[in-house]
């Protein structure tokens, strides 16, 4: 986990990759890195499938959201998963240690959501019956090999008077939301808020609007999970002991999802 750890300040979103295919032992690295992806939920897997031929693949893409959402790429992880309790929350935190993972091999990510229909997925990624396609990754080599990693003052994210509902937060457990504050989110919404509470870190979403449409809520929801994804990492990391229970706290325009409890 360390490793995991110290590429959350190293991560960042690639826009523009190398057309050319990873040479077969990269390919294997992502393949390997690919098996035993920690899961949130004991009885609910989320899966990467893996498209080597991203071109075609995304030609057949049509995103409602303009060029935004259309990343070229040589080759797209598809995140799948049962449509169950929760399951976006799951796909994020899954999709938060692949990110990394793949960070740490030098290969460049970029989460999208190309629109493409369930057809073409089934063509290029069979999915598992009562899999769901979540989300994307876009993988391979950035066209400039200097972009790949984040470079001083990179990181546009929220404040942590922006973020933080209650505190005030111990000093050792200021690196838990540093890792969530860096974590990716959908058009860098970071809909993540923390109450603290002595040992307990709440966290929260931001609920959004009614003119807001349902796609945004579902993808913050992901966003959630990554941002709990990037804690555990961070806590696995230093070897402290917790527990995720629920404890809900009621905050007014938020929505509560976990608790993170430390065992002091
Ligand atoms: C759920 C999710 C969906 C995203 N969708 C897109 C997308 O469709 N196109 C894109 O270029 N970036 C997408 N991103 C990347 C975000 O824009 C990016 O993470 C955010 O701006 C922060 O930048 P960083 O990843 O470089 O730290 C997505 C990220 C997440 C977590």
């Amino acid at each position: 986990m360390e490793r995991l750890y110290q590429n959350i300040s190293k991560r960042k979103s690639t826009r523009k990759f190398n057309m050319d295919s990873l040479d077969p032992s990269s390919m294997e690295r992502v393949e390997q890195a690919l098996q035993d992806i920690p899961q949130l939920f004991e009885n609910l897997t989320v899966s990467f499938i893996l498209v080597r031929d991203g071109e075609h693949f995304m030609e057949k893409g049509t995103s409602i959201l303009g060029a935004y959402t259309k990343v070229k790429s040589p080759h797209y992880l598809v995140v799948a998963c049962k449509e169950a309790s929760g399951f976006r929350q799951a796909a994020g935190y899954s999709m938060a240690h692949v990110l990394l993972k793949l960070n740490d091999l030098g290969i460049a990510t970029c989460v999208t959501y190309p629109g493409v229909d369930l057809m073409t997925i089934q063509q290029f990624a069979p999915l598992e019956e009562e899999e769901v396609p979540i989300l994307f990754i876009a993988f391979g080599n950035p066209e400039d090999p200097l972009s790949l990693y984040p470079k001083p003052d990179y990181y546009k994210r929220r404040s942590y008077k922006d973020i933080l509902l209650q505190g005030p937060v111990k000093r050792k457990y200021k690196f838990i939301l540093e890792a969530a504050r860096l974590a990716p989110s959908s058009f860098n919404t970071q809909p993540w808020r923390f109450a603290v509470d002595g040992h307990k870190i709440h966290l929260l979403r931001v609920k959004l609007g009614f003119i807001k449409s349902k796609l945004f809520s579902s993808l913050n929801k992901i966003d959630m999970g990554l941002a709990l994804g990037f804690m555990v990492i961070a806590l696995k990391s230093k070897e402290m002991k917790f527990r995720l229970v629920k404890d809900p706290v009621a905050y007014e325009g938020m929505e509560y999802m976990i608790t993170i409890e430390m065992k002091e």
